[in-house]
């Protein structure tokens, strides 16, 4: 079974949201790549090939930042299944293994990997599979290249592997096979391709960062304290920093919240991550993943606390915090999390809404004297 084109591209742009990166725009033109070959093709479905194209790194969705081959790989694949899109999960496990089962002449390690080989292994490459491989080859996030620039590009990011140049030949036989049906050669189906492959972008940089606080940080942390006392909001999603004039103090109470034998009682396990601009380090925004609830948490703390720097507010991030943090609570075995907001602050409900977050009840807390909203969001489409 297949999703329809307006659920694939709906699909792509969640996954750019939770992940942003030059992935989903390569994969809007992958999608277009097999679209255009299949309908040159005598019994190719091209509307099957396009939402496959869109689709095929679909598990790089599993987390913000980079993901592995294999892991986008399995969790595609298990994604896939659990929508009910056999036909798509089957080329999330494809598209990487240009040489199948040649590629797994050893042992794999991980659990992702060994289960990749024992699909592979049971499967022989049809014409969609091809297809795709193939596409992947030729689209970038900036357009459509000739295999030869793609090759040289990956190579000298990555260097040469085992079993590269076998896997090259493979895609040029892929390339024959598909211009003898079509009567006519591929790249003469890829919108500006001349142009394109005589581009070389600079390699794409996020322009935020989610990471765990590291020293890096030390000055950017101690700026955004800063104007939290200053300014007399209440720092949320961020421990007790306000106590600590030294970053290193509050990193360090950060490890130890990490693990339940240095959690002091009565404390839960968290997570703590900032948000960062690349262009200049700022520290955007804070936000704290509770590993568990206590009675407090439950009733009015909630699995989740953030903040955004007062001046940076109304621009988005904390929508794409909270966004970023789910699959990591998924990860941690959380089915839904709990998320409380007091009353009356309209930008962090909309954030909590725009995250899928459902409203359950309106308690009143009476050690800060406020009415708190509190919110669920269900983690299912995560896990
Ligand atoms: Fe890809």
């Amino acid at each position: 079974m297949l999703p329809t084109i307006d659920d694939a591209l709906k699909e792509l742009e969640i996954a750019g949201g939770i992940n942003p990166g030059p992935w989903t725009k390569h994969s809007e033109n992958v999608g277009i790549a097999a679209r255009n070959i299949a309908e040159k093709i005598p019994g190719m479905d091209a509307e099957k090939a396009y939402i496959l194209g869109l689709l095929h790194d679909i598990g790089r969705r599993i987390k913000f930042g980079p993901v592995d081959i294999p892991t986008h790989v399995y969790e595609g694949y298990k994604y896939c299944m659990k929508k009910g899109w056999d036909e798509v999960a089957r080329i999330c496990m494809t598209h990487s293994y240009l040489r199948m089962s040649d590629e797994f002449d050893y042992e794999p390690e991980s659990d992702n990997e060994k289960e990749i080989k024992k699909y592979v292994l049971n499967c022989e490459a049809d014409d969609y599979d091809r297809l795709i491989q193939l596409c992947d080859s030729l689209a970038t996030d900036y357009g459509f290249v000739i295999l030869e620039k793609r090759f040289v590009d990956v190579t000298r990011r990555y260097g040469i592997m085992d079993g590269y140049i076998n896997g090259w030949e493979i895609a040029f036989d892929i390339k024959e096979h598909f211009e003898e049906q079509m009567g006519c050669s591929i790249y003469d189906v890829l919108p500006d391709i001349g142009k394109t492959t005589l581009l070389t972008p600079k390699p794409w940089r996020p322009p935020l960062k989610l990471i765990c606080p590291t020293m890096e940080y030390a000055d950017a942390i101690q700026e955004y304290r800063k104007v939290f006392l200053e300014s007399g909001d209440s720092m949320d999603g961020c421990g007790y920093l306000r106590r600590y004039d030294n970053s290193q103090d509050w990193i360090d109470e950060i490890h130890a919240l990490e693990h339940i034998e240095t959690t002091p009682p009565n404390w839960v396990t968290c997570s703590q991550f900032i948000l960062v601009r690349t262009e200049d380090n700022k520290m955007l925004g804070s936000i704290q993943i509770r590993h568990h609830l206590n009675d407090f948490l439950g009733k009015f703390g909630g699995h989740i606390g953030y903040s955004v720097c007062p001046s940076e507010r109304r621009k988005g991030y904390a929508t794409q915090m909270l966004r970023s943090i789910l699959p990591e609570c998924a990860a941690l075995g959380i089915d839904k999390v709990l998320i409380t907001c007091i009353q009356g602050n309209e930008g962090s409900k909309r954030t909590i809404l725009k995250n899928g977050g459902v409203y359950e009840s309106t308690v009143y807390e009476p050690e800060e004297g406020v009415y708190l909203e509190r919110y669920w969001i269900d983690l299912s489409d995560y896990q």
